[in-house]
């Protein structure tokens, strides 16, 4: 019997062997199959690797490639910490897309290394869509790379262009159409934009809206200093935000931070030609502006109309607390240091006296040439700007062409730190703290 039993249990071990290596054999052909073209050999879990071009796209910049880019997505989508590529060296014709998340997992990478190009022609438009590429609901997002997202957006800029804007309404003919933003990332967690350049963009070229923790460094956006609204980075209702070691040149805002926005710190960027690093437009149609510890230093602005600039309209409700400017080197910049409390973007604003609060402000270390006016603090009368504070500036004129003006000052309360060049004698001693931080702002903790 012993000897029965050995002879069997070698069989069945000899059998389960055999079945063993034929069976990992036809799943590992299988799963060579099923992912030769797209992945390449892994580590401990599968990274899926989807490339644009396996999806039909021509990416010669003039076939459409949408809904390539579409497919290519969805199945992205599908996969925890895959890769999207667009590959280096071809052009893709992409029209507004938007690319959810709501039920797309963790950590996606979109690797542009190649160019995407916006439509120029109004059909591909469609009506009615705000930004060209958008990204939506998404946690461990990254857009890295070489490559460049081209908005040409020139067609949208010129009037002769007009009938560009126009979109054949529902009923009565056509109506206008805003500009769309480049590349808009909405209600995503813990997103990185790296290395791409984004240029022309028909209105703003990045914009992030109500996500928490954004980092974007060694990025470029370019477009002409002429071309209308084409803020750089624009920040709403987003928080834990750091960007850095970045270039733009735009024709507004480098960066502007909306309400909403908290912890904000940039610092190594350029500016310019562009409009500035600016907080607001806070509080138009007496809404609430709300913006909280931004730190902004080490920043190079050249030819840019402001440099570090708070803007909020009047009749408006809500506080600006917290706010560092630090290490910034201006150069032939029109007004580098400005609040403005009146801000108004067209020719007539009423006056009202509600206004959003501004204290706690620090300007350090602000250096370079001006072409108008160092200095400008217009302050509203109901809620003067409190402690500001401005220690070693140093803003030498360097007329061109414009009228210069003295430093200016109104409702605005704080202290100076010398060396101060020029002289500011505008600024108001503070003799009782009690004037801020009791304010009737209703902003959120
Ligand atoms: C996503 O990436 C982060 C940072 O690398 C990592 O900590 C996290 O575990 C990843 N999450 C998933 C679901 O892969
Ligand atoms: C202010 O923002 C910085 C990032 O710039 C962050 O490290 C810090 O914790 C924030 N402070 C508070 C009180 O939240
Ligand atoms: C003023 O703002 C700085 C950050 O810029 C912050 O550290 C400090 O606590 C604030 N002080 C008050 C009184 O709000
Ligand atoms: C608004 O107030 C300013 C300053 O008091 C004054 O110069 C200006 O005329 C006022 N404008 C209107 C439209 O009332
Ligand atoms: C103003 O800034 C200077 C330089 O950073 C600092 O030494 C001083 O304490 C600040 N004053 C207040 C009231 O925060």
């Amino acid at each position: 019997m012993r000897g029965f039993s050995f002879k069997y249990k070698t069989f069945v071990i000899l059998i389960a062997g055999l079945l063993w290596l034929s069976t990992s054999a036809v799943c590992n052909a299988a799963t060579t199959g099923k992912y030769w073209r797209h992945t390449h050999k892994s580590k401990p879990r599968q990274r899926l690797k989807v490339n644009v071009l396996g999806y039909g796209a021509k990416g010669d910049g003039e076939s459409d490639d949408t809904k390539a880019f579409q497919a290519a997505w969805g199945d992205a989508c599908k996969s925890e910490a895959s890769m999207m590529i667009v590959p280096l060296g071809y052009k893709f014709l992409v029209g507004p897309t938007s690319f959810s998340g709501s039920n797309c997992h963790k950590n996606i990478t979109f690797k542009l290394d190649g160019t995407i190009l916006a439509p120029t022609n109004s059909k591909a438009w469609g009506a009615g869509v705000d930004q060209w590429l958008e990204f939506t609901n998404l946690v461990g997002f990254k857009i890295k790379g070489k490559g460049t997202l081209d908005g040409r957006g020139s067609v949208w800029w010129t009037d002769s262009f007009r009938d560009f804007k126009q979109v054949s309404g529902p009923m009565d003919g056509k109506k206008q159409r805003s500009r769309p933003t480049a590349l808009m990332i909405v209600g995503g967690a813990k997103m990185t934009v790296t290395g791409i350049t984004i240029q022309n963009s028909p209105q703003f070229h990045l914009t992030f809206d109500n996500c928490d923790g954004v980092l974007v460094h060694h990025i470029s956006i370019s477009s002409p200093g002429d071309s209308p609204n084409t803020d750089g980075i624009h920040l709403r209702n987003t928080k834990n935000v750091i960007i850095h070691h970045t270039n733009l040149a735009c024709g507004d805002d480098c960066i502007s931070i909306q309400t909403g926005c908290t912890n904000v710190l940039i610092h190594d960027v350029h500016c310019g030609p562009g409009h500035g690093i600016s907080i607001g437009s806070l509080g138009i149609d007496g809404t609430t502006g709300c913006v909280s510890n931004i730190t902004v230093r080490n920043i190079k602005l050249h030819n840019t109309m402001t440099g570090v600039r708070i803007k909020t309209w009047q009749g408006a409700k809500g506080m600006v607390r917290g706010v560092s400017f630090s290490n910034i080197e201006v150069s032939k910049v029109e007004v580098p240091i400005m609040i403005n409390q009146y801000y108004c973007d067209h020719s007539f604003c009423e006056n009202r006296s509600a206004a959003v609060s501004i204290a706690n402000i620090s300007y350090e270390n602000i250096k370079g040439s001006y072409t108008v006016q160092p200095l400008h603090l217009s302050c509203s009368d109901s809620k003067p700007c409190m402690n500001l504070n401005l220690s070693d500036i140093e803003l030498k004129p360097k007329p061109n062409g414009h009228q210069m003006a003295e430093p200016f000052c109104w409702q605005a309360f704080g202290e100076l730190n010398a060396p101060i060049i020029p002289e500011i004698d505008c600024l108001q001693e503070e003799h009782t703290s009690k004037r801020w931080g009791h304010h009737d702002a209703k902003c959120a903790a």
